[in-house]
């Protein structure tokens, strides 16, 4: 259960692909909410949580099927309004007195669909149907053909003559199609209009949050030390930066310099945090320890296995020294504890062993504080900004644990290294000029293991291939190429082979993922 006092909504997951977009609708209010799947929603639970309202998600089973998945019927004796989305609206009608039938082809609906009011207005749609009818997004099998004693209609659609349902006296509501998704464009409007009934005060702000994790993080930690692995990356920065905040001194990061970061990457991060945010930071150089060990290793998956388990090590020698340390940190975020607990299950496949720091902590007898675990991305963002880190800090595009070595196809040599390091920083540079860098996901240059001919000036070249990558993407799951103009690539192409010695000729990987993946390797 969650550490937080906030005004609470919850979320009952029955299982949506879209799920996480109703919370995201709903944090962007300023509200806050927990998304929890039906299983673990029992009586006690609801009685723990307290929340002031219940959403009820979409979901791909079928309430006529026998077994299909339910809220415990105490939920509607909680006196709090209820919004049943899509499968969520079905369960509704169906515990409370309505019928659903199964879907047959003429009565499902997919995609793009429109609602027209009928006769009486409700508050729920406030400010909908300003035109004559509004833009939803449905995909529905089953529909509801008896709506439950008590409820009434107040929209409807060619498939779904029930699309808007309520019972104003319970404050229970029911669409058939997802208010959450961006097809449905006034979609956002039905969720504020629900909180407001509800009579949320749109306390969750990243303001209030600091104030009260600086709190929780002191109790959690009494008098013990805290280590954190600081990558740089948004997630570690703002949790170190939050939990120094919390206690001071107690906390120690240690940054680990494996010879495969980007130009002056090590010097940024390191001075920012220690000079300028005074944070303990210990400077592990172990360049020499990995590049060694990396010496000769072609196969991917196996250059991301010896880094990991060299970081793992690396990161407790350095942790050994520090007296007290009983917690480690960890920018564990919301999608992460939402995936790990969903009845759908995580991915299935490993295609790259990513690497981090989890088991550590039994290893180390550490206990774990992970003060992002209620967070989103952008409230991540968001909170990093209120602590005063940097903006160019906070924007950064995401960089891989195992760093360079998976942009250096074939052998990791110090040379290629040097190279990729002054093309990336070029590229960089371009990007940010033509004002494109927070447009783009993620942006890098790959070093080709590969030597091509060329000319310049008089002479013949025979030097390194690269690879540009630019992907927009919303959560690294999949990925576009970022459709830069040929001018810019020309540009970009014409100054990395003027600036860095070592490269003459220059591609742009146009490989969307999937089937690609964002990284080469
Ligand atoms: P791929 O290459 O799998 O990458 O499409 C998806 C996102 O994950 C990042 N990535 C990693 N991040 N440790 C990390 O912390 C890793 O081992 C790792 N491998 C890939 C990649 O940069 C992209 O943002």
């Amino acid at each position: 259960m969650s550490q937080i006092s906030h005004e609470r909504l919850l979320i009952i997951d029955f299982g949506s692909q879209v799920t996480q977009l109703i919370a995201r609708r709903l944090r962007e209010l300023n509200v806050y909410c927990e998304i929890h799947p039906y299983q673990n929603v029992t009586d006690d639970f609801l009685k723990e949580l307290a929340p002031k309202a219940v959403i009820f998600s979409g979901g791909p089973d079928s309430v006529v099927r026998e077994g299909s998945p339910r809220p415990p019927q105490s939920v509607y004796d909680l006196g709090v309004p209820i919004l049943g989305i899509c499968y969520g609206q079905q369960v509704m009608m169906q515990d409370l007195g309505g019928k659903v039938e199964a879907g047959e082809s003429h009565t499902a609906e997919f995609g793009r669909a429109y609602v027209k009011p009928t006769e009486q207005r409700i508050d729920l749609l406030a400010g909908w149907f300003l035109e004559e009818r509004e833009q939803v997004w449905m995909s529905h099998g089953d529909h509801v053909s008896e709506i439950a004693p008590g409820f009434a209609v107040y929209g409807t659609s060619p498939g779904a003559p029930f699309a808007i349902t309520a019972d104003l006296e319970r404050r229970f509501y029911a669409v058939q199609f997802h208010p959450e998704v961006h097809h449905t464009p006034n979609g956002k409007t039905i969720y504020e209009n629900f909180v407001r009934d509800a009579g949320f005060s749109g306390d969750w702000t990243m303001d209030a949050y600091r104030e009260e994790m600086v709190k929780k993080i002191r109790e959690q930690v009494g008098d013990s030390h805290v280590i954190c692995a600081l990558s740089g990356g948004v997630d570690s920065s703002v949790a170190a930066a939050l939990i120094h905040e919390a206690i001071g001194e107690q906390l120690t990061c240690v940054f680990v310099d494996h010879g495969l970061l980007r130009l002056n990457e090590a010097d940024e991060v390191v001075g920012m945090f220690r000079d300028h945010m005074n944070l303990k930071v210990i400077h592990a150089q172990e360049q020499d320890l990995f590049l060694g060990e990396l010496e000769g290793v072609s196969d991917p998956e196996t250059k991301r296995k010896i880094i990991g388990k060299l970081f793992i090590d690396v990161f407790q020698k350095y942790a050994d020294q520090i007296e007290g340390a009983g917690y480690l940190a960890q920018g564990t975020l919301y999608p992460d504890v939402i995936e790990s607990v969903s009845f759908s299950g995580g991915p299935s496949v490993t295609i790259k062993s990513h690497h981090n720091v989890g088991g550590l902590p039994e290893k180390m007898g550490l206990k774990l504080v992970e003060p992002l675990r209620e967070l989103f991305k952008d409230e991540v963002r968001e909170l990093g900004r209120e602590l005063g880190l940097p903006t160019s800090f906070i924007g950064r595009h995401p960089f891989p644990g195992p760093g360079l070595a998976i942009r250096c196809p074939g052998e990791i040599t110090r040379d290629k290294l040097e190279i990729l390091r002054k093309a990336d920083a070029v590229y960089i540079d371009q990007i940010r000029k033509h004002g494109l860098y927070d447009e783009i996901w993620q942006a890098f240059v790959a070093i080709l293991p590969v030597r091509t001919v060329g000319v310049m000036g008089d002479g013949r070249t025979y030097d390194y291939a690269c690879a540009l990558r630019a992907v927009t993407s919303v959560d690294g799951m999949t990925a576009d190429y970022y459709p830069f103009s040929h001018e810019f690539l020309g540009e970009t192409a014409t100054r990395i082979i003027n600036e860095v010695k070592g490269i003459n000729r220059c591609t742009y990987d146009i490989t969307s993922k999937p089937p690609g993946t964002i990284e080469w390797e």
